[in-house]
């Protein structure tokens, strides 16, 4: 049985809503999350509340809003980011549209020493900021701690009244010294007591396991990444093999020598190549994608689950579904959709809904999950793989429906093709940028400074200058995906060789459809570090790794450049879709 609660987090919308709560765990502190609308009497045996993030706008209609009367309960109250301007605004301070937006690092100043949130900290720190809003003057009685370049308010206090808040986001890894301001409120402000242990989950979660699938067995689509095989492993330990199948459906889109990987694991594969790629023919548009795939996906599991007569009763579905997957899909009452994950489209829903599925790293993140495995004593080749998202290679390559011309900016070149990007929380599929050096600094201050692009890429090799270059139509046809296979083949091995694999999250490869003369397609490199994947960095590349990747990439003759991708997350997603 959990405790109570002692740190409720207020979901106002944000993306990071449930980080938050997880970090105040990992902090040895049981926390839950509950809708920003929650009565403060309903939180009355909590120490302390934190309102979330969120993308609204505090005068927008029917935005996220809070019990005032929290603010007078005496209990500490911490507002992050929507939740700082929030607090401003319910007690009688000014919230005005940023000149700009704010999007990742930034420096805070401390204003004063003493401050119990920053208590121990002094000086300038590093800092991660998502925003738009700004609070202009904050409400009375309140004091400002902490000020950035472009953010004069970016933390306040009332401190007799235990009122804080901080235009940044402490909950994500960027912010340096996150964990010791969360540390602070919790303990100092708020004076909760250690009563949670995360580690050591195994045998709760293996008896989570056996009361949701009761006496029937599990039927697994292993994908062969750490999250459906550490369920799928958990699963047999919970139940005994023999209770629990596994199959492994190769759906075209699969990386080089994934299906031998994955048989490896003991599972049943199932080609499904043909059916995956005929319904995708022809296809540009990206969620139309994402949503074929899904719909092949449960086409399939049917077809299987027939032919294999696992229909009845007796059986359940298993899913490796982590928490950023149900979060980012509307999962929360709140969350904005992000992305649509082919693991929640219709049909899987219903057997959600009919109670035929079990999901045990539901409530997980990445990192979490890998120390489940490493508890159930998983083999690190198979736990330290970087995550490699279930739609495959389709959300790697991107797709044009017509010829178009490329335009000359002062910055550099506008390529018309759509990528995915997520600003303010919001979803936004918009052009990308093209400049001629990989030059992180520049890339970042760009995409603050520009509305019109989700990203900023460096042409690190191109046959032709750029301005000869031009979007070729081309949709998701075998031929490009065996082309982004080949590529994503040769940076695996490079990167595997050179060691620079291991000190990455994730290493996407993306086919864009670029082209110069008889090449129609390009190579995007897309190195990031990530502790979760809700955000992410740009990571810098070894030159020499770069040169030896472009040399092979640009073999083929069908490729016309290769391309870095500079951009962090937000407000860049990782994949390109
Ligand atoms: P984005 O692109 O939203 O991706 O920054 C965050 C992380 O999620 C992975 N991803 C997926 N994983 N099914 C998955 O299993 C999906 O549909 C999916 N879409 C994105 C992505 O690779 C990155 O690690």
């Amino acid at each position: 049985m959990n405790p109570q609660p002692q740190i409720i987090v207020l979901d106002a919308g944000g993306q990071y809503c449930h980080l938050i709560s997880r970090k105040v765990r990992d902090l040895g502190v049981y926390a839950e999350v509950r809708p920003s609308e929650t009565r403060a009497g309903e939180l009355a045996a909590a120490k302390g509340i934190i309102i979330s993030g969120g993308p609204a706008s505090v005068y927008d209609p029917g935005s996220p809003t809070a019990d005032p009367a929290i603010f007078s309960s005496g209990q500490a109250v911490l507002g992050i980011c929507y939740g700082q301007q929030l607090m401003a605004h319910l007690l009688g301070g000014t919230v005005t549209p940023g000149e700009k937006g704010e999007y990742g690092l930034a420096e805070l100043e401390l204003a004063e020493a003493g401050d119990p949130l920053f208590a121990g900290l002094a000086g300038r720190q590093q800092i991660w900021m998502s925003h738009r809003d700004v609070v202009a003057a904050p409400p009375a009685g309140f004091t400002v701690t902490g000020r950035t370049d472009t953010c004069a308010v970016a933390a306040i206090a009332a401190p007799a009244r235990k009122l804080y808040g901080v235009q940044f986001h402490p909950e994500v890894v960027h912010t340096a010294r996150g964990r010791e301001y969360l540390h602070n409120f919790v303990f100092r402000v708020c004076g909760c007591v250690k009563d949670w242990e995360p580690r050591g989950r195994v045998p709760v979660l293996e008896q989570e396991i056996r009361d949701t699938v009761g006496s029937r067995s599990v039927f697994f689509f292993v994908s062969g990444g750490v999250d459906s095989s550490v369920a799928y492993t958990l699963c047999k330990r919970a139940l005994g093999a023999a209770r629990v199948r596994g199959v492994y459906v190769d759906t075209g889109l699969m990386r080089e020598g994934e299906t031998d990987f994955v048989s490896r694991l003991g599972v049943t594969v199932e080609q499904a190549g043909e059916q995956f790629l005929g319904a995708l023919a022809g296809v540009t548009d990206p969620e139309r994608k994402r949503n074929i795939i899904g719909e092949e996906f449960v086409r399939v599991q049917e077809r299987i689950i027939e032919a294999r007569h696992i229909f009845d009763e007796k059986w359940i579905l298993g899913q490796g579904t982590i928490y950023p997957d149900t979060i980012e899909s509307g999962g929360t009452a709140k969350a904005s959709v992000i992305k649509t994950h082919h693991n929640r489209v219709a049909g899987i829903q219903k057997l959600i809904e009919g109670g035929r599925i079990v999901e045990p790293l539901k409530s997980f993140y990445k990192d979490e999950v890998r120390e489940v495995g490493r508890e159930l004593g998983l083999p690190a080749e198979l736990l330290e793989r970087h995550p490699f998202p279930g739609p495959g290679l389709a959300i790697r390559c991107l797709c044009a429906e017509s010829d178009a011309a490329l335009s000359r900016t002062a910055e550099g070149f506008v390529i018309p093709v759509h990528s995915v990007g997520v600003q303010g929380d919001e979803r936004s599929y918009r052009p990308v940028l093209a400049i001629d050096t990989p030059d992180h600094g520049r890339a970042t201050s760009l995409i603050n400074r520009l509305r019109g692009v989700n990203r900023v890429i460096a042409a690190v090799a191109t046959r032709v200058p750029m301005g000869e270059m031009r979007v070729c139509a081309g949709s998701l046809t075998p031929r490009r995906i065996e082309r982004l296979r080949s590529a994503d083949a040769i940076v695996r091995r490079l990167s595997h060789a050179s060691g620079f694999d291991r000190t990455v999250w994730q290493f996407p490869v993306i086919l864009i459809p670029l082209g110069a003369g008889e090449a129609t397609d390009s190579v995007v490199l897309r190195p990031v570090d990530s502790v979760d994947g809700m955000t992410a960095r740009s990571v810098a590349m070894p030159p020499e790794l770069l040169n030896q990747l472009c040399r092979e990439l640009m073999a083929a003759p069908e490729i016309a450049g290769v391309f870095y991708d500079l951009t962090h997350k937000p407000p860049a997603t990782i994949e390109w879709e």
